[in-house]
């Protein structure tokens, strides 16, 4: 029987994208959301790529009946769960919000898979639980110093998964470190639509490439880097999704705790990828130079040989290819 993965946040960037890969890879896919930061023409669009009906559930991951009536109805083998706020100066200013989506979510979520016996979850982690304290590139033992509220709840997520794991070993969890999620599926269809004004670089440079913004800023231009711009390790949202589907054949073999770091370990200056962004949309972009922004650092990149070696997965697209994408999904997102 196909094994049903119920993605929480489906409707969202990233879970929308790992939607697709599931289907792909002979899953079938099933959706909680609350749609505060997606929208329900998401679904269509994914039944349309996938060919298959991707089930919805409307509704908050805090509720804890309709959760415990969604696992049992669909008969769900394990769990991605992509569901949470993410904007880090948010964060500052709404931590309550925060602490109550994030933890209380996966709380309610983890109690509400316990009593189905739902054991095996993947979860959505970030670099941000490494802060400033990793050296370059970051393996998954550096020191974990989250210097946002963000970055908090998601480390106290793992910690939380990893005490419930030791208490109960029929737990398999993932904890899945990405690190710049960018770029959008080919088919142009699905890609990264924040309903306020994006935080991300490859939204802003979509829509600065579109008219929709005036520009971009460039938070510090004096960083220890060879063009003085922080360095990031973007990687393509669908090699991101490629290996969420390898971290749940993993856990079908692993018991206990993986954690893994998702990046492709090579960094891009700021200024490197906008020049990337000029070359797939065909147009200057803008910018305006910037102070750096507390809390910044200047290069963070993965050290992303372990999910090679554990998963047999690697990032196999390019900066050219996030920009192509992302850019295609901009002229093409309200067709
Ligand atoms: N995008 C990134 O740069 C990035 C980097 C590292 C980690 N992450 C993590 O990956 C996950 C997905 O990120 P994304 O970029 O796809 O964000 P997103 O906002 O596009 O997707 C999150 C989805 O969850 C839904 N949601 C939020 N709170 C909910 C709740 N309480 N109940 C039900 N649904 C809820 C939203 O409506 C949205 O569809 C998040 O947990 C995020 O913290 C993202």
């Amino acid at each position: 029987m196909t094994d049903k993965i119920l993605v929480t946040g489906g409707a969202g960037y990233i879970g929308s994208h790992i939607v697709i890969e599931l289907s792909a890879a002979g899953y079938a896919p099933l959706i909680v959301d609350d749609f505060s930061n997606s929208s329900p023409s998401v679904v269509p669009r994914l039944s349309e790529i996938t060919g298959h009906d991707v089930p919805c559930v409307t509704g908050d991951i805090r509720d804890r009946r309709l959760l415990a009536g969604t696992l049992s109805e669909h008969a769900v083998a394990a769990v991605v769960h992509c569901a949470g706020l993410k904007a880090v100066g948010e964060s500052e200013s709404r931590p309550l919000a925060y602490y109550d989506s994030n933890i209380g979510g996966t709380i309610a979520l983890a109690e509400a898979m316990a009593d189905a016996g739902v054991k095996t979850i993947v979860f959505s982690s970030s670099a941000t639980v490494y802060g400033q304290a990793g050296s370059n590139p970051i393996a998954e033992d550096a020191p974990l110093m989250p210097e946002s509220v963000y970055g908090r709840t998601k480390l106290m997520i793992e910690q939380l998964l990893r005490d419930l794991a030791r208490s109960d070993p029929a737990w398999r969890v993932a904890l899945l470190r990405y690190f710049n999620p960018a770029g959008a599926h080919a088919s142009g269809r699905i890609g990264e639509a924040p309903s306020a004004t994006p935080n991300n670089l490859m939204p802003i440079l979509a829509q600065v490439g579109a008219g929709k913004l005036p520009e971009i800023a460039v938070f510090g231009s004096d960083w220890p880097t060879p063009d003085g711009t922080g360095v990031r390790d973007y990687i393509h949202v669908v090699d991101l999704a490629e290996a969420h589907v390898a971290a749940l054949a993993h856990l079908q073999r692993a018991a206990g705790v993986t954690t893994l770091n998702l990046g492709t370990s090579r960094g891009y200056s700021v200024l490197e990828a906008i020049a990337a962004f000029e070359r797939a949309c065909s147009k200057p972009i803008t910018r305006r130079m910037a102070p750096r922004r507390a809390g910044d650092v200047a290069i963070c990149v993965a050290d992303a040989s372990a999910a090679r070696v554990t998963l047999g997965w690697v990032a196999r697209r390019g900066l050219d290819a996030m920009c192509a994408d992302a850019w295609r999904w901009q002229l093409h997102r309200d067709a």
